[in-house]
């Protein structure tokens, strides 16, 4: 179809079908559609094959337990050697597994080999600090090598890892570390970032003070900045980790031993542990990778933006990739240092074949203009992905023409902390795919979309996205939680998984996401809960009362706006709004950070006293407001708008 008779038709409409050319060498097939439908267990039953076990399985799925679920029962392995080992057991060691890019332009090229050896000797010194299998170990770092080390030596010795992102704040990372009793934190001094160094040793410092839970602090240096030190409890990963031997006997897990903890934000002001097991786990994330980005191990380059601090970068960035003998790339800073041209400079000088980032990334690329990706040469990149949030039709359509010069398939893939892998994408080489959809489950995922009464609703229509069938990678529960995890998940709709996502059929039945129907916000692909910023704010000692919403914004999918009742006696000045975004972003981090708030003297309020939420985001989107006949107090609208103008900050 030429690009003019695309233009007039409605996004809906328009299908780019796989070239020949791709089709006949991709990894998926049509037919795995049918097979999988045909026998689910036997359909995972093969792609578990692909994976080195050391002991078989006797059962594909045990349901029994539901909804916690059993997969490749009494099957043993080791997550570390998939990823690595037998890599360079079966010839390949030599194969470069990471090209790693800093910031600042120091790069080391790391092999399946030089892997090898790193995670072993880590793996020695987590053992000789008293680490044991079943231990939590919290891991707070940069986009540095040796994240993904630490996190594979984890694995390696049976050690659930819980990998805080550097971004949050020392609280953050404090309530996660005690939530899961972590024993040993691993950081780095600091890394880089925009141009310069930031600390992460300093907020550990402050994370676990008093906390005699954590025995040791292990260190990378980084950034060579000054840190303080207390020689009982810190030690630095040069100084143990160089020492130990370079080889390490690994043994294996059962397939159900719990592989990490990830914290994501719920509805409620406390963090979610999601937890992931060993064998199904690896399985999906190593069989959505091969087929999804059609992975070819001996000739592609691979990049994932994703930092490990998110499970797509647990997912895309180690497990997968690595347990599929991918070559990768592994950037630590920011897209605009030192200059708007970072990344595709980096697609150029590496040879990247397969792209993988979010839509905030694009629409702020969008934005840039043209000029910088076109000053590089991107003719090596073959296929495009997509994570995180809804892709509008215009992004895609950017990224396609001008990254992919309208020669790479878009895989937008649709997933969660909760699913730990890929669950609905377009399968490429195989479907064909619209600009902002994620168009259907792919092969042994099922999915649904229900009304409110949890009727199925038909093409054209929308409701609530759900999972009608256990997956591998699926959770296990909430860490220490598990009324909670059948509670958010399985209350719902009976006996189906509740994405929490609003989704919708088009009329061909492919599936369009339509954002949370919670009160999650999604900022830059980054899920926060509203209560969580509420918390935040109402900590402050001027804030009565807050509600938080996520307001549409054109490059962070959703922004932070935030309604602010002061304590008598406060003074709303100037400075307020601005220390108020601080505080927020020093209690969770600054992702946390409201782009606005709105001091104001009411909130709108049902008679049962809920917030209603919804006629504050009509007034962040500057709509006209909705209904208001349930307030207890109608004319609280009014005198909101009305205080607006006088008292609203814009960022900054
Ligand atoms: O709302 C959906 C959105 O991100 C949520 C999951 O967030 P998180 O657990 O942080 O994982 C993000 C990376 C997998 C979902 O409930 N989401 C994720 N991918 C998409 C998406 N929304 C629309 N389209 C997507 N491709």
């Amino acid at each position: 179809m030429s690009g003019e008779a695309l233009e007039n038709l409605s996004h809906e409409d328009r299908v780019f079908f796989p070239s020949e050319k791709f089709a006949a060498q991709a990894n998926g097939k049509a037919d795995l559609y049918d097979r999988a439908k045909n026998d689910r267990d036997g359909f995972w039953n093969e792609q578990a094959e692909n994976l080195q076990w050391d002991t078989k399985w006797s059962q594909v799925l045990d349901w029994s337990d539901a909804p916690v679920s059993k997969w490749f029962v009494g099957g043993k392995l080791n997550v570390s050697v998939n990823c690595v080992d037998r890599h360079v057991a079966a010839g390949n060691g030599s194969r470069v597994a990471i090209h790693f890019e800093g910031e600042r332009g120091d790069t080391q090229t790391i092999t399946y080999q030089n892997l090898l050896d790193s995670v072993s000797q880590a793996a020695n010194a987590l053992t000789e600090l008293g680490i044991k299998a079943g231990d939590r170990v919290a891991i707070y770092m940069p986009m540095i090598p040796e994240a993904v080390i630490s996190m594979l030596a984890c694995a390696r010795i049976g050690a659930p890892h819980s990998v805080v992102f550097g971004g949050f704040s020392a609280e953050s990372l404090r309530s996660r570390i005690e939530d899961a009793s972590a024993s040993l934190v691993i950081t780095a001094d600091g890394g880089f970032r925009k141009g310069s160094a930031f600390g992460l040793k300093v907020a550990v410092d402050e994370a676990i003070e008093d906390m005699p839970s954590v025995k040791n602090v292990l260190v990378v240096k980084r950034t060579e900045q000054e840190v303080n030190w207390n020689s009982d409890r810190d030690i630095w990963w040069d100084e143990i980790v160089s020492r130990q031997s370079t080889s390490h006997a690994p043994q294996a897990f059962d397939s159900e031993h719990p592989l990490f903890i990830l914290y994501t934000s719920g509805t409620t002001g406390k963090p979610k542990g999601i937890l992931h097991t060993t064998g199904g786990y690896l399985t999906q994330a190593s069989y959505t990778h091969r087929v999804v980005f059609d992975l070819k191990p001996e000739t592609d380059v691979y990049w994932c933006t994703a930092d490990v601090g998110w499970i797509t970068g647990h997912s895309y960035v180690t497990y997968g990739p690595l347990a599929n003998g991918a070559t990768q790339v592994i950037y630590e800073g920011t897209p605009d240092t030192p200059h708007k041209g970072r990344w595709w400079e980096i697609v150029a000088k590496y040879g990247v074949t397969i792209l993988y980032t979010a839509p905030t990334a694009i629409r702020t690329f969008m934005k840039w203009g043209d000029e910088f990706p076109q000053a590089h040469d991107l003719s090596t990149l073959r296929l495009l992905g997509s994570v995180g949030e809804p892709i509008n039709p215009e992004a895609w359509m950017w990224y396609r023409e001008v990254i992919g010069a309208s020669n790479c398939p878009i895989v937008d893939t649709w997933w969660q902390t909760e699913t730990g892998g890929i669950m609905i994408s377009p399968l490429p080489g195989v479907t064909g795919t619209k600009p902002g959809s994620a168009m259907g489950p792919i092969p042994g995922i099922s999915a649904e979309i229900l009304d409110d009464a949890g009727v199925a609703v038909g093409h054209g229509s929308g409701g609530y996205l759900v999972l009608t069938q256990p997956w591998p990678a699926m959770l296990r529960g909430i860490w220490g939680d598990m009324e909670r995890y059948k509670e958010t998940y399985w209350s719902r709709f009976k006996s189906q998984y509740f994405a929490g996502d609003g989704a919708k059929w088009d009329n061909d039945g492919a599936i369009w996401l339509l954002g949370r129907v919670d009160d999650v916000m999604n900022v830059s692909g980054h899920r926060i809960s509203t209560t969580e910023v509420e918390s935040a704010l109402v900590s402050h000692p001027t804030v009565a009362e807050a509600a938080v919403v996520g307001a549409n914004d054109e490059t962070t999918g959703q922004g932070i706006v935030a309604f602010v009742i002061l304590r008598a006696g406060s003074e709303d000045g100037p400075g307020v709004a601005q220390e108020l975004r601080a505080h927020v972003a020093k209690e969770i981090g600054a992702i946390a950070r409201p782009r606005q708030i709105l001091i104001v003297a009411e909130l709108p309020k049902t008679r049962s006293g809920k917030i209603m939420r919804r006629l504050l985001r009509d007034v962040a989107e500057n709509r006209t407001l909705g209904d208001v006949t349930t307030l207890a107090d109608p004319t609280i609208m009014n005198l909101i708008s009305d205080g607006l103008n006088s008292s609203s900050t814009d960022d900054d």
